[in-house]
């Protein structure tokens, strides 16, 4: 089977993440980087032993003899980037969140599909054998009918206006950077909310340092989670359905076990295999859509991608959060 070949837009902390797992996958070659300086990208390809390399973003994606572009940049970068990717032919796996809102992940999906070009949010979470098994399992009604989700997803950063977290312009902030975790979680087991209130604590500089949600789909099934960049949370979730529950304790995103606790009889504890970092689940399943030549994740699909997109609009409705960059978006 051919290999796929794989570019790396940024060289920040995602970037190294995520080239390191794909040095795990025998699918994978690395072949690019580029990074608006060349200095770093040529220490990225160095380490990594990756052949080319181009210090403008431009140059990358134009010439990179590359299948896919892997965008790690901050949010605020996303569309830009996988515009370009796009517009220069290239496949592209974007870092969560997938756009700053609903509006430029909608401008994405439909130069995707003008291009027939493949194009995936990389919320990596959702691809772990744990979290398959948990929604097809919820799907044939393992719990039955289900009721209630409930999660948590964040930690305490010291702040730093500097940091992307905490910088506006950047598109910082708890819901986009780790809110999405649990709320993504809680579409695809619940499905898309009808109704959300939030509240939030907003920090000096205008961002949401912790955020508290509760949602209501439109047939009654209700979620709670809350996500912080500033305390600590116990990291969990948890599934309710009216033949049981199911908690995935923390932290859930590199878990490899989860709890069963029927109406009747003992909990039960089931494990799953979680390899490496867990990003190589969705690296693989990125590459088999390539090479199969399917340009929409069957697991992650556009349309959940951008109900995850309105539902964080929706809440930032709620707390009043606005971004720098959507002023502009006004009409
Ligand atoms: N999937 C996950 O588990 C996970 C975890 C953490 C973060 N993320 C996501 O990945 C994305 C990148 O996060 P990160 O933590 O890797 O960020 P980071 O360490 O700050 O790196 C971001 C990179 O983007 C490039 N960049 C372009 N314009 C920039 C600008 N104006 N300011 C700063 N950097 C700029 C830089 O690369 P060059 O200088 O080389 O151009 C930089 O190294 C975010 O959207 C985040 O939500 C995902």
């Amino acid at each position: 089977m051919q290999k796929i070949k794989w570019g790396i837009l940024g060289t920040g902390r995602m970037a190294e993440i995520f080239t390191t797992e794909l040095q795990y996958l025998p699918m994978a070659s690395v072949q690019a980087v580029g990074s608006r300086d060349i200095h770093k990208a040529n220490t990225f390809a160095d380490r990594f032993k990756i052949p080319e390399r181009f210090g403008s973003y431009e140059n990358f994606v134009r010439d990179a003899s590359v299948d896919v572009i892997y965008v790690a940049t901050p949010h605020s970068f996303h569309k830009e980037n996988t515009l370009l990717a796009l517009e220069a032919g290239k496949h592209v796996l974007c870092e969560k969140p997938f756009a700053i809102n609903f509006q430029e992940a909608d401008v994405m999906i439909q130069t995707a599909h003008h291009k027939g070009l493949f194009l995936m949010d990389a919320l990596w979470v959702h691809f772990t054998p744990l979290m398959q098994w948990l929604k097809m399992s919820v799907e044939e009604g393992y719990l039955g009918n289900l009721g209630m989700f409930s999660g948590a997803y964040g930690y305490a950063m010291a702040f730093d206006p500097s940091s992307r977290i905490f910088n506006p312009a950047l598109g910082g902030g708890a819901l986009l950077d780790v809110g999405i975790y649990p709320l993504s979680t809680s579409i695809r087991l619940l499905g898309i909310p009808e109704d959300v209130v939030a509240l939030a604590k907003r920090g000096n500089t205008g961002i949401d340092e912790r955020t508290g949600c509760v949602m209501k789909t439109g047939d009654g099934k209700i979620s709670v989670f809350y996500t912080a960049v500033i305390n600590q949370m116990p990291l969990d979730f948890t599934v309710m359905g009216e033949k049981g529950i199911i908690t995935v304790p923390g932290p859930w995103w590199h878990q490899d076990r989860l709890i069963i606790k029927p109406v009747s009889g003992n909990p039960q504890e089931k494990t799953f295999p979680f390899e490496h970092r867990g990003y190589g689940y969705m690296a693989q399943h990125v590459m088999m859509c390539i090479q199969n030549g399917v340009t929409e994740s069957p697991i992650l699909p556009h349309s959940q991608t951008l109900s995850i997109m309105n539902t964080m609009d929706k809440i930032r409705q709620a707390i009043g959060l606005t971004y720098p960059m959507e002023e502009k978006m006004l009409p």
